[in-house]
């Protein structure tokens, strides 16, 4: 069979040696059968070019079976506004990676802040629309009459698609399916919202679904996680709990991320869920099993379960050895060698 063909994008800080290991992993634990090309799109790519990727980026990208994303940012030399808009979040909504899968437990070995380990929740984040449309714009810049507007749209597509993707996974894990809302303040977006999540539940009567709060939900992932499964979000509710979520697995060097297009009609992307990190970016300490756990979540998506699940065995059995459980303690190399023995 020919290779997976997968465009890798590093990007900035981080991003570079935990992109490196996640992709050593891959390979071993799939040899022969991925093919690799990287592009250099970055800030500093910006700096050279005026452009974080090449005007027919998205057109390149298509030709390949999944994107690799290791981190885009570098605050002190490209606005973030102009460096995310400029790359992950043109890609992401151009291959209508509609469901962003984030999933939340603590690896064997890793003691979380909350000193309790019986969660495990997989967050669906919408990816596309909602408080990231990116629709608005602001007038009377610099004069005490400015104006910024910044426009959440929810398209009827896009609400019944995400909670529909929420409704399936739950199907397959639990049966439960927390949605999360704010319709008690947001009155057009969250009842519509709402609305949906009802009309949808009369399709899953083996779902039971539960509405939260935004802000309810983000104490109970504190409070009771165990109480969670499957949590379907807006996109930026989504980003916000499922930093929490990375927290309370121990940190973001754990968290895992998917960008998927169920449809297949475009390229899926893998990426951690942490950032560029500029400020441990050259210590040499960054924990690639985020980015590890999303090469294993791409060769998933390949149908490849028995490498993907492999690779989560050797992470595994890494933590389980105490390596790589402590934020900043190990090096990015000798988590990786761990990882790569244990696959052996
Ligand atoms: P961040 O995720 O980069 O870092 C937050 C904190 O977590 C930092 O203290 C960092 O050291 C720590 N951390 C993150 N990943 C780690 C890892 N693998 N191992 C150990 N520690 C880790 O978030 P930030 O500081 O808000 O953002 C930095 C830059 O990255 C910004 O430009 C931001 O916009 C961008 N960003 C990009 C993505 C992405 O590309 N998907 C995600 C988040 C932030
Ligand atoms: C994430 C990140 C991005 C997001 C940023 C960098 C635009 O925080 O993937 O969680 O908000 O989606
Ligand atoms: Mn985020």
């Amino acid at each position: 069979m020919a290779p997976y063909r997968i465009a890798v994008i590093p990007g900035d800080g981080i991003g570079l040696p935990v992109t490196e290991a996640a992709l050593e992993v891959a390979q071993k634990a799939l040899p022969g059968k991925l093919e690799t090309t990287t592009f250099p799109w970055s800030c500093d790519h910006y700096l050279q070019t005026g452009r974080m990727m090449p005007e027919d980026g998205i057109e390149t990208l298509r030709g390949f079976d999944a994107v690799f994303l290791g981190a885009v940012g570098w605050p002190k030399k490209v606005p973030d506004a102009v460096s995310l808009h400029g790359l992950l979040l043109p890609i992401r909504k151009a291959f209508v990676q509609y469901a962003n899968i984030r999933p939340h437990r603590l690896l064997p070995g890793v003691e979380g802040p909350l000193r309790k380990s019986g969660f495990d929740i997989l967050c669906i984040r919408e990816n596309t629309e909602g408080e990231y449309s990116g629709a608005g714009g602001r007038v009377h810049q610099g004069t005490p009459n400015e104006v910024a507007v910044e426009t959440a749209i929810f398209t009827r597509a896009g609400v019944e698609r995400i909670l529909r993707f929420g409704f399936e996974q739950a199907r397959k894990r639990s049966g439960r399916l927390a949605s999360v809302t704010k319709s008690n303040a947001q009155k057009h977006s969250m009842v519509f919202w709402d609305e949906v999540t009802r009309e949808l539940a009369s399709e899953y009567p083996d779902v039971s679904v539960t509405q939260y709060h935004i802000d309810a939900i983000a104490a109970r992932m504190v409070m009771a996680p165990e109480s969670l499964d499957v949590i379907v979000a807006s996109n930026l509710f989504g980003d916000i709990l499922t930093d929490l979520g990375a927290a309370i697995q121990g940190g973001l060097g754990f968290a895992a991320s998917a960008n998927i297009n169920p449809g297949r009609t475009a390229p899926s992307m893998f990426e951690p869920v942490h950032g560029s990190a500029p400020d441990i970016a050259h210590l040499g300490i960054a924990n690639p099993l985020a980015a590890i756990w999303s090469a294993a979540m791409m060769l998933q998506h390949f149908g490849e379960s028995e490498a993907a699940n492999r690779i989560l065995e050797a992470m595994e059995e890494t933590t389980g050895a105490g390596i790589g459980t402590v934020p900043g303690r190990d090096r990015t190399e000798q988590i990786t060698a761990r990882v790569l023995a244990a696959l052996d």
